[in-house]
């Protein structure tokens, strides 16, 4: 994975080599007698939405003998909209496409057998060439490519709110954890009473995760999803209680609350910082809210924590020509750019000229290029769906009893059951 963050790295500041956009005549009315192309994603609101809205737009231009309908199902990180496609899948009643996350969790899907090969189409539309070799493979399966990448999302950054922070005195990141806690100390001490705002399960494994890596490096935190890694280990123990100790730093209401939720509390000044993935950018622009800062989470260092929504073509979707018209336009760098501009991420193609990108994206890219690639779990890039349902549940339940005993056993057990599945 450093060779891709490498190619992006190679591929910034290049100029734009623009795909011919729209898809030809022959690409058919609609398969089974429909023009729509039903996309299914939980990018309801906000930046999300309007990442989404970005890129209707342009398939509205290359495509436009399709009618675009929307099956966005709200929550964040898919806490819905992934048991929604479930039972649709389940029911042989999929939607014209949907989002799934590049690396295991796409796996899921391809051994199920729900989801069309499209190395065709990638040979077809040039797209072989356009991604970063390491993305391609997590989209691969025995030779075969089943998905096609919108954008690369970082998942481990820390948001903050300017003024909350100046007013405690705090002028730069913290770059290790010592000195965050340090940090969230001070910001108690002058009465901002939960510094860090956190939300549910999933965005708790992200918060975990983060504290994983800033104890392990990147080497070993990627090696606890390849089996490299003892989850049993000493150091594991002490990421929990650390880990622990952040939660004592944040809302008690953090387990009824969605990312959004928590995002909430940082634009209104109840508290200085949240961990979330780079949306954040893009949902704050939209929301108008400009008095915030980033950085990568404390101890991280140059580990990029990535992830990447990519597209599929359903077994059984009734407007099969429909769907690739919808794949080939957020292939394209119209599409990308379209999207990714809007949406906090960077784009997936090598090609983007970073100069068009708002500036937090401009620094991602930038990061992307010079960083050392980590995988996510809670959104698929490390893990599975049933590891990533294991771990959530088991942040869930010590959210509330604060046992640090019992979520390594958790964790242990999960890694057990699903490694190298
Ligand atoms: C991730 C997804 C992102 C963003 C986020 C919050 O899983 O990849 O695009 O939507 O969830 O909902």
């Amino acid at each position: 994975m450093r060779s891709r963050a490498r190619t992006a790295v190679a591929a910034a500041g290049m100029t734009l080599a623009l795909l011919a956009s729209g898809c030809g005549a022959d690409d058919g009315d609609g398969g089974a007698g429909s023009n729509k192309v039903e996309v299914f994603t939980w990018w309801a609101d906000g930046g999300e939405k309007a990442g989404l809205d970005g890129l209707v737009a342009q398939f509205k231009t290359d495509c436009s003998q399709y009618e675009f309908v929307n099956g966005a199902v709200a929550g964040g990180a898919g806490s819905n909209a992934k048991q929604v496609l479930a039972s649709r899948l389940q029911q042989n009643d999929p939607p014209d496409t949907f989002q799934a996350h590049a690396g295991a969790e796409l796996s899921d899907y391809i051994k199920a057998g729900q989801i069309e090969d499209l190395s065709a189409q990638y040979k077809e539309w040039g797209l072989d060439s356009a991604f970063p070799k390491g993305l391609v493979d997590s989209l691969t399966v025995d030779g075969k490519i089943y998905s096609v990448p919108a954008n690369i999302h970082r998942a481990n950054v820390l948001w903050g709110n300017k003024t909350v922070l100046a007013k405690a005195g705090i002028t730069a990141p913290a770059t290790t954890l010592p000195e965050f806690f340090a940090q969230l100390d001070t910001l108690k001490a002058k009465g901002v009473a939960t510094p860090l705002a956190l939300g549910k399960d999933w965005t708790q494994q992200m918060l975990f995760e983060a504290v994983l890596i800033s104890k392990l490096g990147p080497d070993k935190f990627s090696g606890l999803w390849t089996g490299q890694t003892d989850w049993a280990g000493a150091e594991i123990t002490d990421a929990i209680n650390d880990y622990k100790k952040l939660l004592s730093y944040s809302n008690k209401d953090r387990d009824t609350l969605d990312w959004t939720g928590a995002e909430e509390l940082v634009m209104a000044g109840k508290a200085a910082y949240q961990l979330m993935g780079d949306w954040e950018a893009a949902d704050l622009d939209a929301k108008g809210f400009k008095d915030y800062n980033y950085s990568a989470f404390p101890g991280n260092g140059d580990a990029y924590q990535w992830l990447a929504d990519s597209f599929v073509l359903p077994k059984n979707a009734k407007n099969p020509d429909g769907t690739k018209c919808w794949l080939k336009t957020l292939g394209s760098a119209a599409g990308q750019k379209a999207f990714n501009t809007k949406k906090g991420s960077i784009p997936a193609r090598t090609d983007a000229d970073a100069a068009a990108y708002p500036a937090y994206q401009q620094a991602a890219i930038a990061d992307w290029a010079k960083g050392t690639p980590v995988p996510s779990c809670p959104h698929g890039s490390a893990c599975s769906q049933g590891w990533q349902d294991a771990v959530a549940s088991a942040q869930g339940k010590f959210s509330s009893d604060g046992d640090v005993a019992a979520l390594q056993s958790a964790l242990v057990a999960a890694a057990k059951q699903y490694a190298g599945k």
